[in-house]
């Protein structure tokens, strides 16, 4: 089902595998129509089934990745490369190690760096004097994009932010303790994100639906930074149909 909501194209699917298809399509005629493209990734759990499906597409040659060039949305701090708990980690084991992009077109804020705020002016200047074409999001579950918190403010630049206790409690799915999950981390501002050409939210589970009716029906707030897409031209939302349950009711 597509809908259009306050600027944004909506597509709500049956299931997760369905959302996962859906965004590698929109992935795919991005990279079809510019084999150049510069694609701006994210981790987190929502983005792992769509990367299954460009890994297969690109396996039986229906994408080609040799011209294009990765920026990641955002990185621990600090935190090693070689952390299976790092971002840089997860694109290599979760996609780059198994398609043909070229290693030398993967773009991260590094979260080894020692001047930190050199390394967020560094990665914004790069980010920016290339153009991001496509850039991929997840939603938080206190609808950050990037680590953009709640608060957020609209022109920021690539930065280093604490995470929300919200965000950490989110996150420490994915370590043995509370203990051990960064508490802060480097990630495009919400100005970097919204300077990319076109956006793909993908929004996946029931405890996402609340925030997700609160982007597409709600205020445009730094209190809810991922409502800040409506005010961007061209965004693709899909949706699996829990995550999509309250805006279907309203429609
Ligand atoms: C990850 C990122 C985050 C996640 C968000 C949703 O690079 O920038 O904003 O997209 O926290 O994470 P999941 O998909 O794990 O629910």
């Amino acid at each position: 089902m597509q809908i259009d909501l306050n600027n944004i194209k909506v597509f709500i699917e049956e299931d997760y595998d369905k959302l996962s298809k859906k965004c590698a399509e929109v992935i795919k005629a991005q990279m079809n129509s510019k084999p150049d493209s510069n694609i701006g990734f994210a981790t987190g759990g929502t983005p792992v089934g769509t990367y299954k499906e460009l890994i297969r597409m690109n396996a039986e040659k229906e994408v080609d990745f040799s011209g294009i060039t990765a920026f990641n949305l955002d990185e621990y701090y600090p935190i090693l490369k070689s952390d299976s708990q790092s971002y840089d980690y997860f694109m290599k084991d979760n996609l780059f190690n198994h398609v043909n992009i070229k290693k030398d077109r993967l773009f991260i804020p590094n979260g080894e760096a020692k001047d930190v705020d050199l390394e967020c002016e560094e990665y914004e200047k790069h980010v920016m004097s290339a153009g991001v074409d496509l850039q991929i999001l997840g939603l938080g579950l206190n609808g950050h994009i990037g680590f953009n918190e709640p608060e957020s403010v609209f022109t920021g630049k690539t930065h280093h932010v604490n995470l929300d206790e919200s965000t950490i409690n989110a996150n420490a799915r994915f370590f043995n303790s509370y203990e051990e999950v960064p508490k802060s981390a480097l990630t495009m501002g919400i100005k970097t994100i919204m300077m990319a050409k076109k956006i793909l939210i993908m929004i996946s589970g029931e405890n996402k639906a609340e925030i997700a009716e609160k982007i597409f029906f709600g205020d445009i707030t730094p209190f809810v930074p991922a409502s800040v897409l409506q005010l961007h031209p061209d965004v693709t939302a899909v949706l699996d149909k829990e995550a999509g349950s309250r805006i279907m009711k309203r429609i």
